[in-house]
């Protein structure tokens, strides 16, 4: 194992580094000319051996704002694995070229293997059905500046939550915080694996599971969408009878407070009408806007140059 600091898992770092991120990003926004070239001569590589937009133009945009440079590949066919090199020499080759790498890869665990033999950090740009802890930082951005807070809230996680990394990793996240309530909002087929479930149980944070959203809704602080991840199914079949469990209309947030914060890592597909995008609680998008930010307060922290 290398002596490197890396985002592997959202657990790498504690509360209080989560809280620092988040102050670097709010302090990015406030006072952008201080970190105009404030990487200038340092290099990002993107290994994305799985598709993305969000999070590879996030971190490029970040790189960029942040006034260093970036290269990379966003598909796995366009790099050598195509021929058969494994993530273990394809990251120390990189590491050769780069100062910090952001890798994304469809197998659990890819980032671990990643992680041995590195030479500069790297960061887990989301690693199967398993973790996808930028994301989580993105998602704790959004939730500390509409909400003011972390902590003290119920939060309602719908869709699929067995393959949903994003939620695996929100959950661990947030039952780091105080009296945080979990609704797992999903069809039975799609729940919460045994491990997340056994950690929200150690820790003893309050938590319940429901097939209804609709069950759920008036008593949400924060409503988690996710996609059915039609890409992790094992038949198709399975896919097309799940893939429409819950679609957020109007008519459904009748119920829902006043000041919910609708949110959703992206992409989706069904699950929240294009009607709901002009309610004031719908803020996806501006979630995607939260991950430029904070992946420019992840390169300073993980490179040393903001503490
Ligand atoms: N949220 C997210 O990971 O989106 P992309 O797959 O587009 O990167």
């Amino acid at each position: 194992m290398s002596n490197v600091r890396n985002l592997i898992n959202i657990t790498d770092f504690t509360v209080e580094e989560i809280n620092k991120l988040i102050e670097i990003a709010d302090d990015i926004v406030a006072h952008h000319e201080k970190y105009d070239e404030i990487c200038k001569h340092k290099k990002l590589a993107t290994l994305f051996f799985e598709p993305s937009t969000r999070t590879r133009l996030s971190f490029e945009a970040a790189m960029l704002e942040l006034g260093g440079s970036v290269l990379g590949f966003s598909s796995a066919n366009s790099s050598s694995a195509a021929k058969g090199e494994s993530v273990s020499d394809t990251i120390m080759t990189v590491c050769n070229y780069v100062d910090i790498i952001a890798m994304r890869h469809p197998k659990e665990g890819a980032p671990i293997v990643a992680s041995k033999r590195n030479t500069v950090p790297i960061i887990n740009a989301g690693d199967g059905g398993h973790f996808h802890p930028t994301q989580t930082l993105t998602d704790l951005l959004t939730i500390k500046r509409k909400k003011g807070r972390l902590d003290n809230m119920t939060v309602g996680l719908c869709g699929d939550l067995k393959f949903g990394r994003t939620v695996h990793s929100l959950i661990e996240a947030m039952l780091r915080y105080p009296n945080i309530k979990f609704v797992l909002i999903s069809p039975e087929e799609l729940q919460v694996p045994e491990y997340v479930k056994e950690k929200m149980n150690e820790v003893g944070v309050e938590w319940r599971e429901t097939e209804s959203l609709e069950d759920a809704m008036p008593e949400l602080d924060i409503l988690y969408m996710t996609r059915i991840q039609r890409e992790r199914f094992f038949n198709e079949e399975d896919y097309v009878r799940l893939k429409d469990s819950y679609i957020l209309n109007l008519e459904k947030l009748e119920t829902a407070k006043k000041d919910l914060t609708i949110m959703h890592p992206l992409p989706r597909v069904n699950e929240i009408s294009v009607e709901v995008d002009d309610d004031p609680r719908a803020c996806y998008f501006f979630q995607a806007l939260c991950g430029k930010h904070i992946r420019m307060a992840l390169i300073l922290f993980l490179l040393g140059i903001v503490k």
